[in-house]
């Protein structure tokens, strides 16, 4: 039995189309509703905006009805609703291309039902939030709790954003919160109490846990800390709850500052009208699309021959490729030179890129700790992978570790599933996943012969695939 969660219907359609590829039928698979776990406040603004991405349609040979008929039953709060969408795809791509058509069957019954409750809740939403107004900092704010009876939030929200485009505005709801600057949503966690509030409990709860991250002027405020010596923080004119939250819980506001920081932009912000390499490697020198930007030296853009065979994507540069400006030239780049000479590759004939261009540090004292990108970043970046992916394309994409991989595949992509096999992303037909040399490097004596014996046949297999098909 396949284990999958999805919280939202951009991570039940990714993990359903692993679970297509790995053609595991509805009883196979085990779906765990995320929203059912209740995430923590805080930790529900780890959620991530829906991953932007070009070529994606392509992909389902399914109808549009389906898409448009699960994109609304995903929003109902049932937890059946994933096992009912996957079963539904799966018939209609294995057994009954027309079974929408089929009205009395059970599973378009009831997939129908609950996509009708869902239509009518996202309508009663846009009809009956009622904001109120406040004032934060001189500007005016306005906010409205509202209780929908299933997970409407991010299917209105563009309603509203249409409608209320000039005003800072923010809706809180149990399950989800939304606030528009002006140009941009913002999607947050639930407002912490079940019982709606009275109007100015609300104004209280929309300070203590929304108003930091969502306002504008905050954010605004900010930046400029971050510009500024810290001894001069205390003549910035903001008196209010964030100074408690920065000495209280230095890691939450952190967490709390990349959200509020990096959800405005990505990577596509900053993408070049031209997208040759050349270019894209000029214009990614400049990029702010997360704030990974801000600590490190410089971009680490790929390197290799621009009509490359194979691309190999690692995770992130480490502290010496920082330093240089380029893709695996400490260690860990030592072991793949070492890997891809007893797989019969030549370096300089492959491109060698990462999912994420900015390297992730933690400082102590003077060393530099590498850290895992999270998923928000490695989301944020990805349109530089994606351009140098649809520059270069490659025949072979050799993913290494489970950064690139999930880069690619989607966040249930688990490695040890995939080893040594070549399978289809959006991004490439023929794509490989393998053991990360840094792994390899940190893995005990035993482990480590195992897993570079494995990367150098994956890598072997990737130079006799390209042969193959020339
Ligand atoms: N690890 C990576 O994933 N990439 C590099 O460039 C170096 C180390
Ligand atoms: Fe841009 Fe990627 Fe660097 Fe973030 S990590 S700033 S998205 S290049």
């Amino acid at each position: 039995m396949h284990v999958v969660t999805a919280s939202d219907f951009e991570q039940w359609r990714n993990a359903a189309r692993q679970c297509m590829l790995s053609n595991l039928a509805p009883e196979d698979v085990l779906w765990r509703d995320g929203r059912e776990a209740c995430p923590g406040l805080f930790d529900a603004f780890e959620k991530e905006p829906a991953p932007p991405r070009a070529n994606q349609s392509h992909s389902p040979t399914v109808p549009r009805r389906f898409m448009e008929l699960a994109t609304y039953v995903a929003c109902h709060r049932t937890p059946g609703r994933w096992p009912l969408l996957y079963r539904l795809l799966w018939r209609l791509t294995h057994e009954t291309p027309h079974l929408l058509d089929i009205a009395a069957d059970d599973d378009v019954l009831l997939a129908a039902r609950w996509e009708k409750a869902v239509r009518r809740d996202a309508h009663k939403m846009k009809a009956f939030v009622r904001f109120r107004r406040i004032m934060e900092a001189d500007v005016e704010h306005y906010i409205a709790w509202h209780r929908p009876d299933h997970y409407v939030v991010r299917l209105t929200a563009p309603f509203f954003a249409d409608r209320f485009s000039s005003m800072n505005w923010s809706i809180l709801t149990p399950d989800d919160s939304v606030s528009w600057n002006g140009h941009a949503l913002m999607f947050g966690a639930g407002a912490p109490r079940s019982a709606a509030p009275a109007d100015d409990q609300l104004e209280s709860l929309w300070r203590t846990y929304y108003g930091s991250i969502f306002n504008p002027v905050r954010i605004k405020l900010k930046a400029m800390r971050r510009e500024m010596p810290r001894r001069f923080w205390p003549l910035l004119p903001e008196t209010t709850i964030l100074d408690d939250l920065l000495q209280a819980a230095p890691a939450r506001v952190q967490k709390m500052q990349s959200y509020a920081e990096g959800w405005e932009q990505s990577a596509i912000d900053f993408l070049p009208p031209q997208r040759d390499l050349n270019s894209l490697r000029a214009a990614s020198s400049g990029c702010r699309g997360c704030p990974l930007y801000a600590p490190a030296t410089q971009t680490v853009f790929g390197v290799g021959p621009p009509n490359a065979a194979i691309m190999i994507v690692g995770e992130q540069p480490g502290d010496e490729e920082d330093r240089i400006g380029a893709p695996f030239v400490g260690p860990a780049g030592q072991l793949l030179n070492q890997a891809l000479v007893e797989a019969g590759l030549k370096r300089e004939e492959v491109y060698l890129t990462n999912a994420v261009k900015h390297f992730k540090f933690e400082a102590r004292g003077k060393r530099r700790l590498h850290k895992k990108p999270n998923r928000r970043e490695v989301v944020s970046c990805r349109a530089w992978l994606e351009s140098e992916l649809a520059a270069v394309r490659p025949q072979v994409l050799v993913c290494l570790g489970v950064t690139a991989a999930q880069t690619l595949a989607g966040p249930m992509f688990r490695l040890s599933d995939q080893l040594g096999k070549i399978f289809a992303t959006d991004f490439c037909e023929h794509t490989l996943a393998t053991y990360h040399p840094a792994a390899i490097l940190r893995s005990s004596p035993e482990g480590a012969g195992a897993k570079q014996q494995q990367l150098i046949a994956d890598l072997r297999r990737a130079g006799a695939f390209v042969r193959k098909i020339n």
